[in-house]
């Protein structure tokens, strides 16, 4: 006993443990970088698409025009949703948090596959497009059943991005919305091994099929230190009303030792890249819609928190903004948990086939430091 408490290793968080090499993303947490299969997010938030970036995320290459456009055609054929699984969002509370409503119907889609387990690459990648697909269309659905309006199926001839947008509303978006949200799903396509990538790679690694995968993903993306930070950045925002207020926020709640939502990172000791390009288009959309006082607050709240933390490798994180951005694209709050979800699809993918290729089942260990033979006491013998 003595020799293995001696030798033991507790890496609380799993800081810094390497579960696999990978070839799919760097984060580059010291120099501000970020790099899907070798590519700067800043080239292709600027050149790329979503769907040209999920189809690089899950084979390894840019498509040629050929393959894209049979890509694009199958995501658009698998997006409309089994009566079942409209009937299961129906049946759900309206009161229901979205993120919810997904993760079940995520779950159920894997009963309307006629051979869920089948598990070479191809058919996994295939089972991925189908949820990746079909996801948009569920959050949307739900969001216009509570709001006591018909789903809108989705329309043919859109993008990913587009088609979202469309289906939340009954309008087809401007080219300027379409692009925005394309860049804002971009940035939130992939990012290494975070906790629901992570969460996706344990159940890969037990053979499971596709929609149990990604189901795990959801799951992990529900708190509020990972998927639900951008919704609580927003509230934040939204509650300090006013730049003016942004210094007394900052200065009770850090000396209250609570967190600022939107900052801090595990990985990025620096700027997150994927943050510049959110704050960028946030001024301009600001401008656009009007919203230049709801800006000024969140950039009033980051220069504080900056001068607050200074020296400490704490900066603002993609969710400082994104919260931003999607609500002045007129999305509501509770939806950006589903978005950040139905973007990551191909990043979840791609890592747990990535991880399955020299699969080997991911089983840590708990250091055990509790008592061993006890005396079992029957109940009635017990003190009450
Ligand atoms: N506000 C204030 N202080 C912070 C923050 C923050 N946002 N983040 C970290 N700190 C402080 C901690 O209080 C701690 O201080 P202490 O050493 O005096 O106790 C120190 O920095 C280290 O904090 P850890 O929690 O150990 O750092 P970790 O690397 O685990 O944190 C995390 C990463 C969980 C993201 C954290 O920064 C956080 O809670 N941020 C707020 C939530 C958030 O924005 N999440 C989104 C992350 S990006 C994503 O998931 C897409």
């Amino acid at each position: 006993m003595s020799a293995i408490r001696e030798t033991r290793v507790i890496q609380k968080g799993l800081e810094n443990v390497y579960v696999k090499e990978s070839k799919i993303c760097l984060v580059d947490g010291e120099n501000s970088r970020l790099f899907y299969r070798g590519y700067t997010v800043e080239d292709l938030t600027a050149h790329s698409t979503f769907e040209e970036t999920a189809y690089l995320l899950l084979y390894g290459a840019l498509p040629s025009k050929a393959q894209l456009e049979e890509f694009v055609t199958k995501i658009e054929s698998y997006r409309p949703l089994e009566a079942g699984i409209l009937q299961l969002i129906r049946s759900l509370p309206l009161s229901c948090n979205p993120t919810d409503v997904l993760r079940t119907a995520v779950s159920a889609l894997g009963s309307y596959d006629p051979d869920p387990t089948t598990s070479s690459m191809e058919a996994r990648i295939d089972k991925s497009l189908r949820i990746l697909a079909k996801m948009p269309t569920i959050i949307a659905a739900f969001d216009r059943l509570r709001n006591q309006k018909d789903p809108i199926p989705p329309k043919s001839g859109l993008g990913e991005a587009a088609n979202f947008l469309y289906m939340l509303s009954g309008n087809e978006p401007e080219t300027y919305q379409t692009r925005v949200m394309d860049v804002a799903m971009i940035l939130h396509e992939e990012h290494e091994m975070n906790a629901s990538t992570f969460a996706c790679t344990v159940t890969a690694s037990t053979l499971a099929d596709m929609y149990s995968i990604i189901t795990s993903g959801i799951c992990a993306l529900r708190g509020p230190l990972h998927g639900g930070a951008n919704e609580a950045a927003l509230r934040t925002v939204m509650e300090v009303g006013d730049a003016s207020n942004a210094e007394t926020y900052v200065t009770q709640a850090l000396a209250q030792k609570k967190r600022i939502m939107g900052f801090g990172h595990r990985v990025y000791k620096t700027w997150d890249p994927r943050y510049r390009i959110l704050k960028k288009i946030g001024a301009d959309l600001a401008e656009r819609t009007g919203q230049v006082k709801l800006y000024a607050t969140a950039v009033a709240i980051e220069n504080s928190t900056l001068r607050h933390l200074a020296g400490a490798p704490i900066f603002p994180n993609v969710d400082s903004y994104s919260g931003l951005v999607f609500h002045m694209l007129g999305i509501p709050t509770d939806l950006f948990t589903p978005i950040f979800a139905m973007s990551r699809v191909a990043g979840w993918t791609a890592h747990s086939i990535e991880y399955l290729e020299s699969n080997r089942l991911i089983r840590p260990k708990t250091f055990y430091v509790g008592e061993t033979g006890l005396h079992y006491v029957p109940i009635e013998q017990r003190s009450p």
